[in-house]
């Protein structure tokens, strides 16, 4: 069994403490930094200077999920800033394959999300030029929102491309990952999990991070 990976994210943290929050997931593999912008989803969070200031403040490579509209125009920047990976959505992004390109130039992984509506297939082409592809498992936009099992299908569709060779992505999934459903989305094939309400909202997000490693493992 390959190393689960784990990736909290901070959306459900408590913000004026982001330096405390990722010191509590140390052991964690990505810190997941949801970027909203009011337009994409109707949600508004952080942006540049917060991921800037984070990138000081801890050691854990920093996965940038970027729900905004236009990411052509501003993914690179979040690279620039020093975020390990960078996703952009497939439904938002008007040249997905030069994007990719882009940020890997800026010295960042290039990740793909698609919607839990959004189907896998018309972007396997443009996937061969992407380290990582995050399927949503809830609409984006908020945290704390049931897991939607359905697509897990895409997981596996992933996974099958991934294993014959004919994609090289790291499989994240977001959305309503905690311990009751965790177990079926590592089932069908995901390397990498994220998981906001279930680590942050634990009496202790270390040790919550462990147990949804372990789970994952199982
Ligand atoms: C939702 C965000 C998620 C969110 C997940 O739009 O992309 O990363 O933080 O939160 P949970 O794990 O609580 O569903
Ligand atoms: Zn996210």
């Amino acid at each position: 069994v390959q190393h689960p990976m784990i990736a909290p994210s901070i959306l459900s943290a408590d913000f004026a403490r982001l330096a405390e929050e990722a010191d509590a997931v140390s052991g964690a593999d990505w810190l997941h930094v949801d970027v909203m912008d009011a337009h994409f989803v109707p949600n508004l969070t952080l942006g540049l200077p917060v991921v800037r200031s984070l990138r000081k403040a801890t050691d854990i490579p920093l996965d940038c999920h970027l729900m905004i509209e236009d990411p052509d125009r501003w993914a690179v920047g979040y690279a620039e800033a020093g975020a390990y990976n960078v996703t952009v959505h497939a439904e938002a992004a008007a040249d997905p394959v030069a994007l990719a390109r882009d940020l890997r130039a800026a010295g960042a992984k290039a990740g793909l999300s698609i919607k839990p509506g959004t189907p896998i297939e018309p972007y396997v082409d443009v996937l061969k030029h992407y380290d990582t592809l995050l399927v949503m498992s809830v609409e984006p936009g908020f945290g704390g929102q049931s897991f939607i099992a359905d697509v897990l299908d895409k997981v596996r569709t992933a996974r099958r491309l991934v294993d014959t060779g004919h994609l090289t992505l790291v499989v994240e999934i977001d959305g309503g990952i905690n311990a009751d459903t965790i177990g079926q989305a590592a089932e069908a094939g995901v390397d990498c999990f994220v998981a906001g309400s279930a680590v942050y909202d634990a009496a202790d997000p270390g040790l919550a991070v462990e147990k949804l490693r372990a789970l994952a493992a199982a």
